[in-house]
């Protein structure tokens, strides 16, 4: 049969992590012809935890799985990898400045960034869900000078797929009535999601909502969701989370179907404005295992200075990690 793709996945033991797992383990990830090898990555204190869940994997009996190993150094752990799911992080904690946060941060995906760089597979391709995860991300490619830069992104798809679950609710429709819709920039609170060139059966969707509720409640409602889920929930997403990790590199891998497109972030070449090199989300399509950005959309007053907003953010980032010797 076929040799199983090695998936690396960081911050095993969390939250995300479990609900990410037995998706992988069952085929959603690559697809269900695709066998895998699990590589979990943990700091020493969570190796059991993981554990755990490794134990459970094997219960789950999944034909697809065809290994997992467990380990505390990201050199071993990235050693052959395919794909790299990096999910653990530092959380923001109380009182904490964001260049702490940056600098805690730069302490995982940098060496993470340098592991990829010597011993991944020469395919390798990473997406980076902890957060800050756009400039995490940027940290890792920057460590990884070997690795072609496209092959870093990181996560907007959960924000995508939010922004269609309102969408969808508001107009009545069903999903798949729903088509190019856009997260811009920051996987922040200044995330924009774009109706102005979404299509529902059709007709635009910024046309058939009113403009209150498209700059009042829908666009606060999506760059908030994470916080009201904590609030509901007493826990943040990890459900909705790894789903949307599964979408991503489902479809880098896979492609992305005709006439539609997704939203992920992605290295800048330029493209609409966004400063080049840094990893902002975009209007993209997958083909043969590359994400391209949809090119020749018009973009009007409002969007571009909200645009513009995301993307100083993420050139703030990008000058603060520099500050601190992380680029
Ligand atoms: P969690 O706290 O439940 O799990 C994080 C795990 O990472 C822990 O098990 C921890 O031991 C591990 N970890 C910490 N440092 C590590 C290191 N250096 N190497 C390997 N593992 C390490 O958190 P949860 O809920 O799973 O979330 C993970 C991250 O994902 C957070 O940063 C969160 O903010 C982010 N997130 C991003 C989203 C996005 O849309 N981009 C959505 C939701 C969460």
């Amino acid at each position: 049969s076929a040799t199983p793709v090695t998936v690396t996945v960081t911050g095993a033991a969390g939250q995300i992590g479990y609900a990410l797992l037995f998706r992988i383990a069952s085929g959603q990830l690559l697809g269900p012809d695709t066998p895998v090898k699990l590589n979990l990555l943990e700091i020493p204190q969570a190796v059991k935890a993981a554990e755990g869940t490794a134990m459970e994997l094997d219960d789950c009996a999944f034909p697809l799985l065809r290994g997992i190993d467990i380990f505390d150094d990201a050199g071993q752990a990235f050693s052959g990898a395919n794909v790299a799911l990096l999910v653990g992080a530092r959380p923001r904690t109380k009182g904490m400045e964001r260049g702490d946060l940056l600098e805690a941060n730069g302490g995982i995906f940098g060496p993470q960034g340098k592991a990829i760089n010597d011993g991944a597979a020469d395919d390798i391709r990473v997406l980076a869900v902890g957060n800050p995860a756009n400039t995490n991300a940027l940290i890792a490619q920057a460590a990884a000078p070997d690795v072609p830069a496209e092959r870093f992104t990181a996560m907007t798809r959960l924000d995508h797929n939010r922004a269609l679950a309102q969408l969808a609710k508001k107009l009545d429709v069903s999903l798949d009535e729903i088509r190019k819709l856009t997260i811009w920039g920051n996987h922040s609170a200044t995330q924009y999601p774009d109706l102005f060139h979404t299509e529902v059966n059709g007709k635009i969707a910024a046309e058939q909502v009113d403009e209150t509720w498209l700059k009042d409640e829908f666009i606060p409602t999506v760059a908030k969701r994470g916080a009201a889920i904590i609030e509901a929930r007493g826990a943040s997403s990890a459900a909705s989370a790894a789903n949307a990790a599964i979408d991503h590199v489902h479809d880098w891998v896979n492609g992305t179907p005709d006439g539609d497109w997704t939203s992920a972030a992605i290295p800048s070449d330029g493209s609409y404005g966004v400063a080049e090199g840094i990893i902002s989300s975009f209007p993209v399509t997958s083909k043969n295992g590359k994400w391209e950005i949809v090119q020749g959309l018009e973009i009007d007053a409002f969007s571009r200075e909200k645009i513009d907003a995301s993307v100083a953010e993420l050139t703030e980032e990008r000058e603060a990690v520099q500050k601190l010797g992380l680029l």
